[in-house]
């Protein structure tokens, strides 16, 4: 069992017709919550790495953490750095052995999301490791990027296929209605925009952001839309973890740390369980 590449994971959804499910993790016992998870229903799964998260837990350390679980559950991981903007710490993520990045340059203008986006492709090509990119603007807020609902900017198709041209990008995260964080009225996602852009570049695996808070029903509709990858974080950060913690110490105040942390591993795998139901990459672990 190993860290595997998006680009592969996301190649056999599309042939089947599924999502894999891309979770943020934020501490060791999320992490392991989301490959006890990954076991218990036999799934692909990508652990996302939030720039932040990866500052406080290290590069190196974020990585290896991924390598342990993935070798003490028996099972194939992806690691991917999530949102980043800063081109040295994507070329030292991948030098310290992420499977698949995200450069996130979708505030800049086209030219610029080109520039910047080739340049890490071109990197990335000789360790073989996937790299997805943003084009349009998800609005709410990720980590430590924000973008507030009036500047969110819905991806045009003809220019995605212009820009997987320019870039030869691996996937693509296309803003289409959800955001990031929980939602202050129900999303409306736009599904036609989503199959459009997926006929126009059906090669091109797209990713759905911002599946915190978007009902199941919505997620399906999305997949047969064609949206080959889900993240979800806010859910795991809020619920998982935090909502957990307080609890534990709520009901025992000198609750042990070894068992609130057990909890938020045993939270964290259920939330990540009936999500994996819902994607429909139960089953396709190989
Ligand atoms: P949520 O936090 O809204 O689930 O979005 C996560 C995400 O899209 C990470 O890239």
């Amino acid at each position: 069992m190993a860290l595997v590449t998006m680009k592969y994971e996301l190649a056999k959804a599309e042939k089947e017709n599924y999502a894999v499910p891309a979770f943020n993790f934020f501490t060791f016992s999320n992490l392991a919550g989301i490959a006890q998870a990954a076991k218990n229903k036999r799934s692909p799964v990508i652990a996302m790495a939030t720039v932040s998260g990866t500052k406080i837990m290290g590069e190196n350390a974020s990585v290896k953490m991924c390598e342990g679980v993935s070798e003490d559950y028996g099972i194939d991981m992806v690691v991917h750095l999530d949102h980043c903007r800063d081109y040295d710490m994507i070329r030292r993520c991948i030098d310290d052995g992420f499977t698949s990045v995200m450069i996130d340059a979708s505030s800049k203008s086209y030219d610029e999301n080109v520039d910047i986006t080739s340049r890490i492709v071109e990197y990335a090509a000789k360790y073989g490791v996937t790299v997805e990119a943003e084009l349009g603007s998800i609005g709410g807020k990720e980590d430590d990027i924000e973008v507030d609902d009036m500047s969110a900017l819905f991806t045009q198709p003809e220019e995605a296929v212009r820009f997987v041209r320019d870039t030869h990008v691996d996937c693509l995260a296309v803003a289409a209605g959800t955001v990031h964080g929980f939602y202050k009225a129900e999303p409306k996602i736009d599904f036609a925009r989503i199959a459009k852009i997926h006929t126009l570049i059906p090669d091109i695996p797209l990713v759905l952001h911002g599946g915190t808070g978007v009902s199941y029903e919505d997620l399906r509709k999305a997949i047969a839309c064609g949206i080959r990858k889900i993240n979800v974080g806010t859910e795991f950060r809020v619920h998982g973890i935090s909502d957990t913690v307080k609890n534990e110490y709520a009901k025992l105040p000198d609750a042990d740390p070894r068992n609130v942390c057990r909890s938020v591993i045993e939270n964290c795998a259920v939330i990540a369980e009936e999500l994996i139901d819902v994607v429909g990459s139960a089953g396709k672990a190989v």
